[in-house]
């Protein structure tokens, strides 16, 4: 066995050698950016020109959604009827200001099977009468962390897991409660009338490259054992928890289902952007510096590139994807056709001017390329000051680093109001 192996040792050497050889540092320099071509966004791939409302929804838009399907997020299995429980009616909650609820969304349809601890958070005036309108994102440490509220039930703690490479996976980090309070501003949210809706992106699928063996995934052996390029990977089952939480909001009295803002930061904002383009109930799709894989132009080369992304988050995308590591101006998509799927619905795509890695030069681009598909299909004109609401569309940057900060709920709820009224 031991003679058998070693010859093959030297050559894998030389392989991960090669893997590491192939990813060139990341640039930071506008003037190395060389002009870069765009895949056509009004063409359909038959060369036919899309030049109606009508062409776009009845071919382009789905012709683009299996083009993003099969190259990079893959196909997920239908979601399951709906199958709650009810671990919380609303009761008051910080200090009388709001009703906090939190429901069991289960996975499977059943309720016996794993599922998300979705908390809820609404303005104390809210009734089934008089619902609210929505913000509905997924947390990055659990749901005690996005305020002080010490009833916030606990995470539910995955089990150990074990790395696709038969290593330790990484445990979650643990989160203090309340650590997150200035990214999710639910006390100003329900003070502005807004209701608010989160759940732990764990709870859908850990973090971490185990060869898809736990998480949702694996509550779907038969679609898994067929698993090929083109199946899901993590931000397809966030994006697939995400659409969950949707199904639950339009049965859940407090909420205006006609009115949820989807919005999430950073890789969750990535499957944000794939919910959003999937699933056209949500009217508000707020992507917060996603960069790479999500608002970022993949053909500009500047701050994360998709082999790198592809080499250190191997699960996030599908096998697919893979394929166009440090070949991008190969591409025959590219983000801004990402954003144009969100059309006619409210687009909103936030940047910070020092999150370089996330590329903001390249996230304005590609909402501005986007925006033709946004004209065609709004329809009559909004009375709207600028043109990017009559799109709209809003792109927002703020000083300062990779986070979600106070100013930037301010932007999402002004472009909130401006769309929903
Ligand atoms: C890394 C990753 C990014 C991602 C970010 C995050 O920086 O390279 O693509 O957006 O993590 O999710 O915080």
């Amino acid at each position: 066995m031991g003679m058998k192996w070693k010859p093959i040792l030297p050559l894998l050497v030389l392989m991960m050698n090669a893997a590491t050889a192939a990813e060139p540092p990341a640039n930071y320099d506008e003037t190395k950016v060389p002009p870069i071509v765009l895949p056509e966004l009004l063409k359909n791939g038959d060369g036919s020109p899309v030049k109606t409302a009508a062409d776009w929804t009845g071919k382009r838009r789905p012709e683009l959604l299996a083009l993003f399907e099969k190259q990079m997020f893959g196909r997920a299995p239908e979601r399951p009827a709906l199958a709650f429980e009810v671990q919380e009616e609303a009761v008051p909650a910080l200090n009388g200001k709001a009703l906090r609820k939190q429901i069991k969304v289960f996975f499977t349809g059943k309720k016996e099977s794993p599922g998300m601890n979705l908390l809820i958070y609404t303005p104390a005036s809210a009734s089934a009468q008089s619902p609210v309108p929505f913000f509905l994102g997924l947390n990055f440490e659990g749901n005690p962390s996005v305020c002080e509220d010490p009833r916030i039930l606990p995470r539910m703690e995955p089990a150990a897991g074990q790395l696709a490479n038969g290593q330790p996976a990484p445990t979650a980090k643990p989160a203090a409660p309340g650590s997150q309070t200035s990214r999710w501003q639910v006390e100003w949210l329900v003070s502005q009338g807004f209701g608010t809706a989160t759940a732990w992106y764990w709870d859908i699928d850990p973090d971490y490259d185990d060869g898809f063996k736990n998480g949702v995934h694996a509550l779907y052996p038969d679609f898994e054992k067929s698993r090929t390029g083109e199946s899901w990977g993590s931000l397809a089952a966030w994006a697939w928890g995400l659409r969950l939480g949707m199904d639950y909001l339009e049965k859940e009295p407090l909420c205006d289902a006609k009115h949820v803002a989807l919005h999430g930061h950073s890789r969750l904002g990535k499957s944000a952007l794939w919910a959003g383009a999937t699933d056209e109930r949500f009217s508000l799709v707020i992507s917060n510096e996603s960069g790479c894989g999500g608002a970022a132009l993949s053909k500009r080369p500047f701050g994360e590139t998709v082999g790198r992304i592809n080499t250190v988050f191997p699960h996030w995308f599908c096998g697919n994807y893979h394929a166009w590591s440090n070949r991008e101006p190969e591409m025959p998509f590219d983000q801004h056709q990402l954003l144009a799927l969100i059309a006619p619905r409210a687009l909103l795509v936030g940047s910070a001017e020092e999150d370089l890695w996330a590329d903001p030069t390249g996230e304005r681009l590609a909402l501005e390329a986007s925006a033709p598909a946004f004209f065609l299909t709004v329809g009559e004109a909004k009375s709207a000051k600028s043109p990017l609401l009559q799109a709209r569309q809003a792109y927002f940057i703020r000083p300062g680093k990779h986070d979600v900060m106070f100013s930037d709920w301010q932007a999402w709820v002004d472009f909130a109001r401006a769309v929903w009224k």
